[in-house]
């Protein structure tokens, strides 16, 4: 069994991994619309796998005789001024879900709740991968540059994603 503090904590991260997805879907929509195809694949890939983080939550709330409560998803933002800077974007927000996620293990610490704690790990050692791969993708971006080759050949690195 979870709390009720922890249930309300959890579910409000499924609204965020649910947003997380929106976000990256909205940003793949806009780089699909440059024909960056290969970046947007790299974004569609992103915004599936965080429905599986929301999944992932789901089925724990479930399986600890919770219920799963869904709220309204933010409207995301449409318009960009970059490839370089949705990236940009994509790792402050991966930054933002690592505090949330530390916040609900700093809970699950202080209810001594052993099991929402080890079902955490697995989101803490995701985010450090998160963090690295948008950090890894912005430093290419700044050392490109954003100029017409520089973004082609970016597209065709992330177009890989998944292989
Ligand atoms: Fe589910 Fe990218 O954090």
């Amino acid at each position: 069994m979870i709390s009720k503090k922890m249930e309300k904590s959890l579910n409000e991260q499924i609204n965020k991994e649910l947003f997380s997805a929106y976000y990256y879907l909205s940003m793949a929509a806009y780089l699909q619309n440059s024909n960056l195809d290969g970046m947007a694949h790299f974004m569609k890939h992103q915004a599936e796998e965080e429905t599986g983080h929301a999944m992932k939550m789901y089925s724990y709330i479930n399986e600890q005789g919770g219920r799963v409560i869904l709220d309204a998803i933010e409207k995301p933002r449409t318009d960009f001024d970059s490839p370089q800077q949705i990236f940009e974007l994509g790792l402050a927000h991966e930054k933002h879900v690592t505090a949330s996620i530390h916040a609900l293990v700093t809970l699950a610490i202080e209810e001594k709740d052993y099991a929402t704690k080890t079902f955490l790990d697995w989101f803490v050692s995701e985010q450090v991968e998160e963090e690295a791969t948008m950090d890894s993708i912005v430093s290419k971006f700044k050392l490109i540059g954003n100029a017409g080759q520089a973004l082609l050949m970016m597209d065709a690195q992330l177009a890989k994603r998944g292989e």
